[in-house]
Order: C-alpha cells, then structure tokens, then sequence
C-alpha cells in the first residue's frame, strides 16, 4: 500500500489514479489496482439516491468506509467528511478520528484550510477539494471562469498546500487553472473534470461503470455498462421464473 507521502513524492512523477468505492465486493475489485480509494459522500447519491450529498450522515459513511477497510488490504483509502460534520475544530478532529478507526488512512474536506491545518497538525492526514465543492454548490457547473473565482480557487489551492494536506482534489474548473495550481503548489493535485495537467485523475465508480442512470458530464469516460447488464439479468431471472424454466432440475437437491 502506498502512504499518503508516498502519493505525495508521485507528484510530477506518475499519474496518480483514484476511484471511489463504498462497499466491501468493489473494494475487493479494485483493491491495489488504483493508487487511491476514496470513500465519496457521492454515496448520498449514487447509492442512497438523494438528490445532493448534503444528508449524507457519518453513520452512512462509516459504515461504508469500514466495509471498504475490509474489501482493501493494499490500498490508501480516503474517506470522504459530510456536510456539516467538521464546521469547527472539535468536531472535525471527533469526526475525522471516527474515519480513522473504521479504517481510513485520511480524511478529506472541502475548503476549509484552517480545519484541514488543525487535523493535519493533530496527527490526521488530509486530503483537499477545491472547485466545485458538492456541498456548498449542488448546481452542477464549472468554476472558476472568470478572473476572480479563478483567482479565488488558486488562492484557496495555496491555503491548504500551506495548511499541510498531501493533495487535493479540483473538481470541474478549466484546465489552463487547473495547470497553474499545479505547477504552484507542492502537493498532487487530482482532477476530475479539471483536465490533462493535474497530477492525478478521479472518478466516480458508479458513473464510470453506467450505474448512474443517464448522468453523464464531458469529463465522464464511460470504462463499461454494467447498469445494462444487470438489468438484462434481472430480466431474464424474472422471465425465466414466470416461464418455470428456472430452478431447472439441476438447481435442486435430491
Ligand atoms: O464524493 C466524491 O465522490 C468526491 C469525488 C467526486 C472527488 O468528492
């Protein structure tokens, strides 16, 4: 398994590649294949179905990041902090604590240099998220396109490089910003929707495997359709029970 400083000195050197994963068989399946696994609170949607990951709650996540613990034996996972869960420094070091027990190696927040600083200091590793941060922008949309978002982005890029995370995600701004904080701060930047410059790449599993319905942003590669695939199966199971062509005599005991 690869640490958090080795993810770090990967920087300039080898793409870094992390997906998310939230449950025990997908973590089993990509376990040291990618470099990362980060438990999303894209969770909220792409497995519970709400419409933002605003009610996504700790329970959720540490149940998830701890059957992931278990699937993933040889790869850094992330888990990723809910909405609402490290607003101040007691509860984000609680929280983050609570991640580190069910078998994360690191947190992630969005923005929030200070917070991120203080867990770093108290012995937590953090991992960044800049850009379109889900939590506070739940419509979906580029940022940082004109001059002062821009600069606010590379701004908060530098604050949680100085803050001591060991990378950080950008999500959804151009690539020329992407480049530029990039070759600014010290730590791997992972894109998604950020273009060909950042250090290393994510995606959300769910979307990448065509198990997120219709949703499918310019950013999204589409590596399989297991949705269309499943839902084959489930068809011919439902027919072949109506059919009495299943359980045939060999799926029986004598
Ligand atoms: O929750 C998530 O899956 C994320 C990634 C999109 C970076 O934050």
């Amino acid at each position: 398994m690869k640490s958090t400083q080795q993810i770090k000195s990967m920087k300039s050197r080898q793409k870094i590649a992390m997906l998310t994963a939230y449950d025990f068989p997908t973590a089993k399946l990509m376990d040291g294949i990618v470099d990362v696994i980060l438990v999303g609170d894209s969770l909220g949607m792409v497995v519970l179905g709400y419409e933002n990951t605003t009610k996504v709650t700790m329970d959720d996540m540490l149940r998830a990041t701890s059957a992931v613990a278990r699937g993933s034996k040889n790869t850094l996972i992330v888990g990723d902090m809910p909405f609402g869960t490290y607003d101040n420094e007691n509860d984000a070091l609680k929280n983050a604590r609570l991640f580190i027990e069910a078998g994360a190696h690191a947190v992630k927040v969005e923005k929030k240099p200070e917070i991120a600083g203080f867990l770093a200091k108290n012995g937590i590793e953090v991992m960044g998220h800049i850009g379109l941060t889900p939590q506070s922008i739940t419509t979906f949309k580029v940022q940082g396109k004109d001059r002062e978002s821009a600069d606010k982005i590379f701004e908060e890029a530098i604050a949680l490089d100085k803050a001591g995370c060991f990378s950080l995600v950008l999500e959804c701004v151009p690539l020329t910003l992407a480049k530029a904080i990039t070759e600014k701060i010290s730590i791997p930047t992972i894109g998604i929707g950020a273009g060909i410059h950042c250090d290393g790449q994510v995606l959300v599993t769910n979307d990448i495997l065509g198990l997120y319905g219709d949703f499918k942003p310019k950013f999204l590669k589409r590596y399989a359709e297991i949705g269309n695939e499943m839902k084959k199966a489930f068809e011919d199971y439902a027919k072949e029970v109506r059919e009495e062509r299943f359980p045939a005599d060999g799926h029986s005991f004598h």
